[in-house]
């Protein structure tokens, strides 16, 4: 079956946004030759505070757009929010291998000393019913405090635009969590929002040198690797990212992006 693909078939990589980039950092460490495709939903951002329905609807009916018209080999939706809620019906609907992101709470849970793991994430991704579970199957012995951090989100994007992190958002998450019920014991924190990695200093710096992070981004792409083994890569053009809305606002991610490979930004 593998030898039948298109080597310049590409690996596409969605978000709502700048977030999908972390993914696409550990990707490339593993899989430099990997054609890639980036698309973000910028018009839909923050995916965080929308409804289960709005976010399911919008990520089905793009990546199938996207899919059809772009054929990968394989998507990978970098985006916890999306993942948590549209991920089964996105496999539902594409016939390609579909790689989710899934909020770290397995390694997080193998790593804290204290037994208190903190989880930063969208509005929407802390409410799923996938977070109880995964918190459920591997933490059930721990404590796991949610925080949803919808301004990290914007933070994040902003030191991608290349402007000043307001380090006063990350610091009211920091002592968000460090306020909840056995919130001073915190040493882990699962980074559930592929965002947050971005401005991963910034949050080290508020929460202090003794707690660490955890993200979901060198697992996915060790699983976009396992299930591409054995393919062949070969760039037919220069990889690139689409945004679901306008110009202006794109010139603003030319540098953050071309850092990462994607010279060319269009829309959809
Ligand atoms: N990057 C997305 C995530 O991983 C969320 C950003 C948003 O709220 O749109 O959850």
């Amino acid at each position: 079956m593998t030898a039948r693909i298109d080597p310049s078939s590409a690996i596409l990589l969605f978000d709502s946004g700048a977030g999908g980039l972390t993914v696409l950092a550990e990707l490339r460490a593993l899989l430099p030759e990997a054609p890639v495709i980036y698309v973000a939903d910028n018009a839909g951002l923050p995916y965080g505070e929308k409804s289960e329905a709005q976010i399911a609807a919008r990520v089905a009916g793009l990546l199938g757009r996207m899919t059809e018209r772009f054929k990968p080999r394989l998507a990978c939706i970098a985006c916890n929010t999306a993942s948590t809620i549209a991920l089964e019906m996105v496999r539902e609907v594409l016939e390609i291998p579909v790689v989710g992101t899934v909020p770290a709470i397995k390694p997080a849970a193998a790593m804290t000393q204290t037994g208190v793991i903190g989880l930063l994430g969208t509005q929407a991704t802390i409410r799923q019913g996938y977070v109880d579970r995964l918190e459920a199957r591997f933490a059930s012995d721990k404590k796991l405090l949610r925080l949803a951090a919808p301004g990290l989100v914007e933070a994040a994007e902003a030191k991608l635009r290349g402007e000043v992190v307001n380090t006063d958002i990350v610091k009211r998450s920091a002592e968000g969590l460090r306020a909840m019920p056995g919130g001073n014991r915190i040493d882990t924190v699962v980074l559930a929002c592929t965002h947050f990695p971005l401005i991963e200093d910034e949050l080290q710096q508020e929460f202090g040198p003794d707690v660490r992070f955890v993200d979901g981004a060198k697992g996915i792409a060790r699983r976009i690797e396992s299930l591409t083994q054995a393919q062949e890569f070969r760039r037919g053009r220069p990889d690139f990212a689409l945004f679901t809305q306008n110009g202006q606002a794109i010139d603003a991610y030319r540098e953050g992006f071309a850092r990462h490979g994607l010279e060319e930004l269009s829309l959809v």
